[in-house]
């Protein structure tokens, strides 16, 4: 038998060789198997050396087989197959492009044929993998990358756009990706939502036509919509069954998404930067690097797909994902913008008697011209003000470390207030049209970083913090508003570049300020969950799903999040919205990175022993969650209660939360819930945790039983109007 890891060796000499062998055999007809452990996207050249997506889905297990795919399709101007695998527009191709331009004699056709691969392995599991196309006509060329993951299943696809014409040539499209799916019908689970209400969840069967899922903010790109979505492929993806592939652009600024069923009933998925309003100029020479795309597939259902996706993540994209996490007391919703240096030290004498790690200190600590009393004034000037803390922060650090607690702080860069000295200096740095009236959005307006001493601007406010506080231990970054009147005084004559530039400019920030500070935990935070994506999440350990903490909506929330995100970068704070116990409060937040945002001092005795067991709890099971196998188990939306579970990757230990959602007559869990993800052989003992100082469990102390048993047939939670949230430890027996 050979090993998972000698398997993987084997698979990936498959994709080196079946470039080699294809390319070899036949001069006309190049096969590009793209694979991972269990998938394959395949593309070939046909007679005219046009590059087609012929296959995308599990592997096949004669992978000589992929030169076979081509003679499959019906190769005629009749046949409704368009395929391509990057559609070039304005010459033999009609319908939705991947790429428009304008060439540098004011040419609008393009055509692109294959001309070359290359093949790197950057490690035992990451390949990537370039295919250079030209136009035979202009010298025009596009290289498609893709970069792909072995053992995750996960592909991260993009191109680079680059011309030696005689002159500068307008890119009016430019994707990512190009993605061609087979399927007898396509059902796309899409995202909308608003300040306090993110990640609501919509699904519906694709028909003919084009259906866009497309963001125009330009920040706070995830405001209205997120980039995150799933195609179910034959029939709807259940949890654990259907094929199914989710897909996501890592991009914070303007993006957009087109899926269009063909013809021939399959499904054309074009998705990169918006390019409404975003005409690119480029110089010869000069490489145009789109964002990537993100996907995985799974013939085996959403939870599937989204372990994938999350193990990924963990792996190779959020800031320190195989790492720890702070808990943490944020005095946002217990002081707004109202404290002084007493309060904030009253308030690290009580993140020390809660007993988390760390304090984060929110909006309203800097400003003194135009303090920062309210969310009208102050953006821009990051100077401490002088009343609220006369003795700065670095004394609020010393005193915090004096506690044995860390001290964190929130910023919010990009942005700029009219009420600001900053405003007054550099107005010349502000995102506003130069002849029409300020619109503002919570007051404030956005800084232009397209401009480079506005990027080294926003840099020099992180970096200062730090420089002049070394002990800070946590940033959390804000952004709140959208781009309104989009002009830019420094892009001059290229205002059609602002949006994209934008984006490279934030990143800018982002990279410096990681190659500075590369393992300082950060918040990725947009008035909520306005910019959650992986294009961002590369310099943050966590995000900040939504504003609303109310835990009902949050058991919702925190589940559709789950499905792209994992629980370690789910930043989750126990507050007082809502009527819920502290109880669900906490065992909601338990499913992240746990923090609170609440006045310790008005807990009452049984709460705060609560807290305190229940972090004791979170210690001994965080691993699991941060690290382990998550499994949605009963969902929300269709069950009075909602159950999901974390796994390690030992199959010893696991955790089982549930959150009664329907509080009308007689709701509950009536049956038994199956567990997933252990071991049948194993056996374990379940036992309830996170109850009150002297309450009994009615699941009882003895319970021990099988994994077969537990997957099987399950155990009842026994979540009633009584008993609203249940967490259930499962340890195994030995
Ligand atoms: C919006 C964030 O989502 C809140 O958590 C808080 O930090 C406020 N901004 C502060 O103004």
């Amino acid at each position: 038998m050979i090993t998972a890891y000698k398997k993987h060796i084997v698979s990936a000499l498959i994709l080196v060789s079946s470039l080699f062998i294809t390319g070899v055999a036949s001069a006309q007809i190049i096969t590009i198997p793209v694979e991972t452990q269990h998938n394959a996207l395949v593309l070939q050249t046909d007679a005219d050396k046009n590059l087609k997506m012929v296959y995308f889905g599990t592997r096949l297990s004669n992978t000589d087989e992929y030169t076979q795919i081509q003679k499959m399709y019906k190769q005629s101007d009749d046949s409704g197959v368009l395929n391509d695998a990057y559609t070039p527009s304005g010459s033999a191709n009609l319908v939705e492009p991947a790429i428009t331009v304008i060439h540098a004699d004011g040419n609008t056709s393009l055509n692109l044929v294959y001309v070359s691969q290359a093949i790197t392995k950057i490690d035992d599991d990451v390949s990537l993998l370039t295919i250079t196309l030209k136009d035979p006509a202009y010298d025009f060329e596009v290289k498609l990358c893709y970069k792909t993951f072995f053992k995750e299943d996960v592909t991260e696809q993009w191109s680079v756009i680059e011309h030696h014409e005689k002159g500068t040539v307008t890119l009016s499209k430019f994707a990512s990706a190009n993605l061609y799916l087979k399927g007898d019908g396509f059902w796309l689970k899409q995202y909308h939502g608003n300040w306090a209400s993110e990640m609501q969840p919509e699904e519906s069967k694709l028909m003919h036509g084009i259906k866009t899922i497309d963001t125009k903010l330009g920040t706070r790109a995830d405001l209205y919509t997120s980039s995150a979505f799933m195609i179910s492929m034959d029939k709807p993806a259940t949890e654990d069954e259907g094929k199914v592939l989710y897909g996501a652009m890592e991009w914070s600024a303007n993006f957009k998404e087109d899926f269009e069923v063909d013809p021939a009933n399959n499904l054309r998925l074009i998705a990169g930067m918006n390019n409404a309003a975003s005409e690119y100029h480029l110089k010869p020479g000069e490489e145009f690097t789109t964002p990537a795309f993100l996907y995985t597939y799974s013939d085996h259902g959403k939870g599937d797909a989204s372990r994938k996706l999350q193990s990924w993540a963990r792996k190779y994209k959020i800031v320190d994902g195989e790492g720890p996490r702070f808990t943490l007391l944020n005095n946002w919703e217990s002081t707004y913008f109202d404290f002084n240096e007493d309060k904030l030290k009253e308030l690290l004498k009580d993140t020390k008697n809660l007993g988390v790690d760390l304090f984060l200190l929110d909006d309203g600590w800097f400003g003194n011209k135009y303090p920062r009393n309210g969310d009208n004034a102050g953006l821009g000037d990051w100077q401490e003000n002088k009343k609220k803390l006369p003795n700065g922060i670095g004394s609020l650090v010393k005193e915090a470390t004096a506690d044995g607690v860390k001290f964190g702080i929130w910023i919010e860069p990009e942005m700029v207030n009219p009420a600001s000295d900053l405003y007054h200096k550099h107005p010349d740095w502000v995102i506003k049209q130069p002849n029409r009236p300020e619109k503002y959005f919570r007051n404030q307006l956005v800084l232009d970083l397209t401009n480079p001493k506005v990027q080294d601007y926003v840099f020099g406010i992180v970096d200062s913090l730090f420089i002049k506080n070394p002990a800070l231990a946590y940033i959390k970054w804000d952004c709140n508003a959208v781009i309104y009147n989009a002009y830019s005084s420094y892009l001059k004559k290229d205002q059609s570049h602002l949006y994209i530039d934008y984006g490279r400019g934030l990143y800018n920030v982002m990279a410096r300020m990681r190659a500075k500070y590369p393992k300082v935990p950060m918040m990725l935070c947009s008035g909520g969950g306005g910019r959650v994506d992986y294009g961002a999440l590369q310099y943050f350990t966590e995000y900040w799903p939504s504003d609303n903490t109310e835990p009902l909506e949050r058991v919702y929330i925190q589940w559709e999040y789950s499905y792209f995100f994992p629980a370690i970068a789910s930043s989750n704070h126990v507050t007082n919205w809502g009527k819920e116990p502290i109880k669900y409060r906490v065992d909601v937040a338990m499913m992240g990175r746990l923090g609170f945002d609440i006045v310790v001092s008005k807990l009452s005795g049984q709460e705060l022993d609560f807290c305190h067991q229940a972090l004791k709890n979170y210690d001994n099971l965080k691993d699991i969650i941060w690290h382990g196998d998550q499994y949605r188990l009963q969902s929300p939306w269709d069950n009075d209660a909602a159950s999901l579970m974390y796994v390690n990757s030992l199959r010893s230990q696991a955790v089982v939360f549930n959150y009664l959602v329907n509080k009308r007559y007689n709701s509950g869990t009536k049956v038994p819930i199956r567990l997933k993800g252990l071991d049948p052989q194993k056996k374990y003992q379940v036992k309830e945790i996170n109850l009150y100082a002297g309450a009994k469990s009615s699941i009882g102390d003895n319970l021990v039983l099988t994994g077969d048993f537990l997957m099987k047939v399950g155990v009842n939670p026994d979540v009633n109007e009584g008993r609203t949230s249940v967490v259930l430890q499962v340890d195994e027996v030995k």
